[in-house]
């Protein structure tokens, strides 16, 4: 249900953001700092394997890294394209799954990053170790996956959990966003509900559902370690969402 999730959103997506071109400056300027930590310049090639529309593969493109991008929504690539087009960033574009991106990209990235709580839409520990044994093995030696997810441990579990993303305007039309939460287990549904209220009167609801595993840092930090990873650090100052910062090792 992921997919089709993603590309009824993709050309949404934008107003879950107050300014999507700020929060876009934002996330680069903070995954950056977390490159340069590592030792990856400004220059080097990073894919980012859950683009979406682009909010981190732009930013970061703006910022001199050699992008390529994939994303399992095939829309939501289509629009990160052109978003692409429009601001003059040259970005190599795909679609793959994350549990099979080394199918489509060969091993030559400096880091590969998967960003805003896309590996939790796979359900199982199993999908997630695939996953990121994919992720490392698209790094050249010494890169780093990174991934940043929600902490889960830290939200208490209600169900429904009505989460309000405020309202926006654009071309006379008012958006109102909410996020709704129901728990199953150590899963829950989210259905996204936008409300488009038309200059010309009248109200218009689209609502979005998928999926999510809760998986908490610590296991998420595990499975790194038994997908091949020689370390994972946590870094939690430069991004909006923890991030786990997977090392590959020089030799591996
Ligand atoms: C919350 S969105 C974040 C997108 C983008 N990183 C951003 O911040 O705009 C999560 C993304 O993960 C992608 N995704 C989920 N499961 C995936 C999979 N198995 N393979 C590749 N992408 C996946 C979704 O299609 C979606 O675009």
């Amino acid at each position: 249900m992921t997919q089709p999730f993603y590309d009824r959103l993709a050309p949404y997506y934008h107003l879950l953001y107050p300014d999507w071109e700020v929060s876009m400056e934002r996330q680069a300027r903070g995954l950056a700092a977390v490159l340069e930590e590592f030792g990856i310049p400004r220059g080097a090639c990073i894919l980012d394997a859950a683009c979406g529309i682009g909010t981190q593969t732009l930013g970061l493109a703006a910022l001199g890294y050699r992008l390529s991008a994939s994303d399992i929504a095939p829309l939501a690539v289509a629009r990160a394209r052109l978003e692409a087009d429009s601001r003059g960033l040259r970005i190599d574009f795909g679609v793959a799954d994350l549990r099979r991106l080394s199918d489509v990209f060969p091993a030559r990235f400096s880091a590969v990053l998967a960003c805003d709580n896309a590996v939790p839409h796979l359900l199982s520990d199993a999908e997630i170790r695939q996953a990121l044994a994919e992720c490392r093995r698209c790094l050249v030696p010494g890169g780093i996956v990174l991934v940043s997810v929600r902490d889960y441990a830290a939200i208490e579990r209600k169900t429904p959990d009505v989460r309000p993303y405020g309202a926006r305007v654009e071309g006379g039309h008012r958006w109102t966003a909410e996020q709704i939460w129901e728990w199953d287990g150590d899963q829950y549904e989210l259905t996204v509900r936008l409300v488009d209220e038309p200059p010309d009167g009248g109200r218009r609801i689209h609502e979005f559902r998928s999926r999510y595993y809760a998986i908490e840092l610590t296991a998420l930090e595990r499975l790194f370690i038994e997908a091949g990873f020689e370390r994972v650090e946590r870094r939690d100052e430069h991004f909006f969402q923890p991030l786990l910062v997977g090392v590959q090792a020089v030799g591996g």
